[in-house]
């Protein structure tokens, strides 16, 4: 498998709409904790995990992007021309790793959430903007199981393995 092929159906299906729908969940979680945080005191807990997700998903994109998919771009070419790699981070399971416990901790956020949320079904007396907060969140948890899947499973168990080819060349 091309690692690149796999690098763009990451950035496409699990990136771009996650990159979308950050903004939107933190003004909602927001603008529901403040309208209806007293009634419903379990509200601030969750704006306060919907930031700490925020704050956090955009540097793990950022280290994904900038670090760890340009050295599986490298690593496809250089398994074309069959020179060995020689990674700044000594090895692509180093950023793998790290990659691994960040999604942990993700996963981590959102089984909280859940169980704040009752598996994210909102309230009887729930605005428009509560029903959007939840609704928002139930997706994230879903494509957050796939994206994360799909990298371990996939990406980055293909880019450990094509290492390992180059290194054995
Ligand atoms: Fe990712
Ligand atoms: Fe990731």
């Amino acid at each position: 498998m091309l690692l690149s092929e796999g690098v763009h159906h990451v950035l496409e299906t699990f990136h771009a709409p996650l990159k979308k729908d950050l903004p939107i969940v933190l003004s909602l979680a927001e603008k529901v904790a403040r309208v209806h945080g007293d009634v419903h005191g379990e509200l601030i807990r969750i704006l306060e995990i919907v930031q700490s997700f925020a704050f956090e998903m955009q540097d793990h994109l950022k280290k994904e992007e900038n670090v760890l998919f340009p050295l599986m771009l490298e690593l496809d070419a250089l398994a074309k021309t069959g020179e060995k790699p020689a990674f700044h981070c000594g090895s692509v399971g180093n950023p793998i790793r790290r990659m691994h416990v960040e999604h942990g901790d993700f996963d981590a956020m959102f089984s909280e959430l859940r169980s704040l949320t009752n598996g994210f079904i909102p309230p009887e007396d729930a605005c428009k903007s509560y029903e959007a907060l939840f609704f928002l969140l139930r997706k994230m948890d879903g494509e957050l199981s796939l994206h994360a899947a799909y990298e371990e499973e996939t990406l980055f168990s293909e880019a450990m393995k094509k290492e390992s080819a180059c290194l054995e060349k």
